[in-house]
């Protein structure tokens, strides 16, 4: 049984979805943690709600030594035994260091088809380049940005009068079922990807 630690900095709503999926019968992973580097997150409380172990590391304080942070973080994910980390809204960025402690053990969810539309803003420079479609990836982490290996990606259509909220909407529903769907894979040590629709 592999032992999840879900890293998220708001809401959490991709969170929520990977617990409630983990309660599934034969599931082959269980939430051990749920981390935020921002103590109001909201998805703390949604977390702790679910009896789920939460903890916050606050980077505030850290400044700009995001080894420091980061040594903190390992240190709180150790303790909890964290096997595999999934990244959730998490909005720090990692340091080669730490992505090289969890590579091959860490994945990220990006509103984007990449490797188009690496970084942020991505539902608004889909519609400035007039894109028919968009969507999100889920791709182990390594130390470039946005990059590495590509576990699932869901595609949605772009639809006529758009706005960047409306894209962002069916984006996040399509994230809600990819990203159960690649960790349930992902900690089962499968690594073909996932293609929805
Ligand atoms: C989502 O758009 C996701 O793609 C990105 O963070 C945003 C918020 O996710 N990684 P959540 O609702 O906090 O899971």
């Amino acid at each position: 049984m592999k032992q999840v630690a879900i890293l998220i900095s708001g809401g959490g709503s991709n969170m929520i979805r990977l617990l409630e999926s983990m309660e599934q019968p034969g599931h082959p992973a269980r939430p051990c943690l749920v981390l935020s580097n921002d103590p109001a997150a909201g998805g703390l409380v949604r977390a702790a709600a679910r009896g789920v172990a939460v903890a916050t590391v606050d980077h505030r304080p850290f400044g700009r030594d995001r080894a420091a942070f980061e040594a903190e973080m390992q240190h709180v994910l150790e303790a909890h035994g964290a096997e595999i980390l999934c990244l959730a809204g998490f909005m720090r960025i990692l340091t080669p260091g730490f992505v090289a402690r969890w590579q091959g053990r860490m994945i990220n969810i990006h509103p984007s088809l990449l490797p188009k539309y690496r970084g942020l803003h991505t539902h608004a420079r889909v519609l400035e380049a007039g894109d028919g479609e968009h969507g999100c990836t889920v791709h182990e982490v390594t130390p470039e940005l946005d990059d590495g290996p590509i576990l699932g990606q869901g595609r949605v259509p772009v639809e006529p009068g758009d706005t960047p909220e409306s894209l962002a909407a069916r984006v996040l529903e399509m994230e809600h079922r990819l990203y159960p769907a690649v960790l349930r894979r992902y900690a089962a040590g499968e690594r073909e990807p996932v293609t929805f629709p």
